[in-house]
């Protein structure tokens, strides 16, 4: 905390030049427009993500040395601007920059905590609208970071190698970017490792080639991202291939030492994902699978896109859980870290709705023993205090919670599953807020739910009765 307040006025000041410089120069054919945000205001990380451009993709090759704990990175981002730019920032913490160009042109470098701030030469015109290339090269030994909440993110040393996860703002350990869930982009992830271990990341595995003692693995994600579903995880892993009935490209890895205990596990991953296809719709990516590590190599589990991370082999309640995000989380992504509950609170009812129907333990049990827990009941699962809030009780079970009060609503499970359906489509591959949500109930039920909303989402207290 105490080093967060002198950043932030090192960037605003630097951003204060720059506009005296913009003007000053701005008919000799200076850098035109003004410099972009330095955060886009998040509710709990305001510094996160920046303004003045969408990044469309990402391309980023990284050569790893396990064994040195070094990253040695080119980030190309493909961007268009969203005014007329003089300078703008990327998200990057730790790392060493080597070199930043815009358009093929050198860019000036500057860094204050979390902020890159490249400034282009004179000659660059980034106009509103306009697409342009950045390249920056870095090199370093990338962090771990500690959350709010204490957990660890960014990058993890495992015992045979390495993970990167990055929820809620861990990306920024291991590549600049634009590291906020509102900005989403297709990403090519390019890792290259020592021969023999086995580099993990998001989408399709494109090419894997060895040569010289190294081995470059090519991965694919052509659906939009968030940043912090991005992942790399490298050691030695038992990798398994294969392609579901619908056409889906099926990729596990699991740590050697694990691996024999994750098999049966790994081996549903095609049935989870057609269980929750038919409640939740068309899964919305083209490839799937998981990485699972060893147990004491991170804390928790996490949904990387495509191919979620587990610390050591799930059962099959947290294997439904991460799954379901790709649905709720990664296709429709929050608007804001304030947003959480609509991923956590789906994904807490997609198993209590598995348990219902392979365990038989009715969902109406889960709610009443979620109504009666404390813990549910500390703070508004919309509303979450403060930023080590975001990943605690109500915004898992409450959230659960909300989402049975709208089945119970609708009172008929065909329309209910069809409401569910119905959301997953309109914002597939895209971003909502609570607000869309509460919007969308409504009108797709025709019902003014606001007494739903202000004692099951926004009510601070418990109410008399579950009913
Ligand atoms: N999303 C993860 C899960 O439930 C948990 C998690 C990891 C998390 N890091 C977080 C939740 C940060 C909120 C904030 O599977
Ligand atoms: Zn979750």
């Amino acid at each position: 905390m105490d080093q967060r307040t002198p950043v932030r006025r090192t960037a605003r000041a630097a951003a204060l030049v720059l506009l005296v410089l913009t003007t000053s120069t701005g008919c000799t054919g200076g850098v035109e427009g003004r410099p972009g945000a330095a955060g886009l205001r998040d509710p709990y990380f305001p510094k996160l993500g920046n303004g003045g451009y969408d990044v469309t993709h990402y391309d980023l090759a990284l050569d790893v040395d396990p064994a040195a704990h070094r990253l040695r990175g080119t980030a190309t981002i493909t961007a268009r601007a969203t005014q007329d730019l003089s300078a703008f920032d990327l998200d990057l913490v730790g790392l060493t920059v080597e070199s930043a160009t815009v358009d093929g042109r050198p860019a000036a470098v500057n860094r204050a905590g979390q902020e890159l701030t490249l400034r282009p030469d004179a000659a660059s015109r980034l106009r509103r609208g306009s697409t342009f290339r950045t390249v920056v090269r870095y090199s370093g030994s990338p962090r771990t970071l500690t959350d709010p909440d204490g957990s660890q993110e960014g990058w993890l040393r495992t015992a045979d190698g390495s993970v990167a996860l990055g929820e809620p703002t861990g990306s920024m350990a291991w590549f600049p970017g634009n590291n906020h869930p509102s900005d989403k982009a297709s990403y090519d992830i390019a890792v290259t490792v020592p021969e023999g271990l086995t580099a993990v990341s998001n989408g399709e595995l494109a090419s894997r080639r060895t040569s010289g003692g190294t081995t470059t693995y090519r991965w694919h994600t052509g659906e939009p991202m968030a940043s912090y579903l991005a992942t790399v995880a490298i050691g030695r892993f038992d990798t398994k291939e294969s392609t579901t009935a619908d056409g889906i490209k099926v990729f596990t890895a699991a740590d050697t030492t694990v691996a024999a205990d994750s098999a049966r596990i790994l081996a549903r991953v095609p049935e989870v994902v057609k269980w929750e296809a038919e409640r939740f719709g068309p899964y919305p990516f083209s490839a799937t699978g998981a990485i699972v590590e060893r147990s004491g190599d991170a804390g928790y589990a996490l949904e990387t896109q495509n191919r979620p991370f587990f610390h050591g082999p799930p059962d099959a309640g947290l294997l439904v859980h991460e799954m379901a995000h790709q649905w709720f989380g990664d296709s429709v992504t929050p608007d804001s870290w304030r947003d959480m509950w609509l991923n956590e609170g789906f994904a807490t009812y997609a198993e209590w709705l598995w348990e219902a129907d392979k365990n038989d333990r009715p969902v109406q049990g889960r709610f009443d023993a979620a109504f009666e827990d404390d813990d549910n009941w500390a703070f508004p699962p919309a509303d979450p205090p403060t930023a080590a809030d975001i990943s605690q009780a109500p915004v898992y079970g409450r959230g659960a919670m909300v989402i049975h009060r709208i089945r119970q609503a609708v009172d008929d499970d065909k329309r209910f599953f069809a409401l569910v359906r119905g959301w997953t489509k309109a914002h597939r591959h895209g971003n909502a807020s609570t607000a869309d949500f509460t919007a969308y109930v409504e009108k797709t039920t025709g019902q003014d739910l606001t007494e739903l909303w202000n004692t099951w989402l926004y009510g601070r207290s418990r109410p008399a009765s579950k009913d």
